[in-house]
């Protein structure tokens, strides 16, 4: 799959780990986050991603700060995102299943990277159900035009 990660100050090790397991299981990932350190501001980065995932070249994206908060309620207020934190691997596949997310964000101060690694797995296999859950979308989507 074609993936769009980001990342702020707060997850820059999160993040480098994220690209080499996903890499390592032939995923193509693209770093859209900070490389260093030096403190950020993280809306930029979840607008780069959040602009991929609508552009197309990627699946879907992963945005990583420290809470995992933050990248959440800026990605949600970008036109065809749909977010969530995922910090345990029910969430992380329901929030495909039900809500058809293409973002999933990740906090690396409260969350293990060993954790990430089954969080991302478990929404990475999940498939959108559609059915109910696409006429519940379709109305919260049409939530943008008002
Ligand atoms: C940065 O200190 C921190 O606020 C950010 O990474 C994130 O946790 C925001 O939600």
């Amino acid at each position: 799959m074609k993936i769009a990660i980001g990342n702020d100050h707060a997850a820059v090790e999160m993040k480098n780990d994220l690209i080499a397991y996903l890499t390592e299981k032939g995923h193509e990932v693209t770093n859209f986050g900070t490389d260093t350190n030096d403190s950020c501001d993280y809306p930029d980065y979840a607008k780069k991603v959040c602009d991929a995932v609508n552009a197309k070249e990627a699946d879907f994206g992963i945005l990583c700060c420290g809470t995992g908060a933050g990248m959440c309620i800026a990605a949600n207020k970008i036109k065809g995102i749909r977010a969530m934190l995922c910090d345990n691997t029910t969430t992380a596949h329901l929030v495909k299943e039900h809500n058809n997310c293409n973002v999933i964000t990740l906090g690396a101060r409260v969350t293990g990277i060993l954790a990430a690694h089954e969080i991302v797995d478990a929404y990475m296999g999940a498939e959108f159900m559609g059915g109910n859950h696409e006429r519940r979308i379709n109305k919260f989507m049409a939530f943008e035009a008002e």
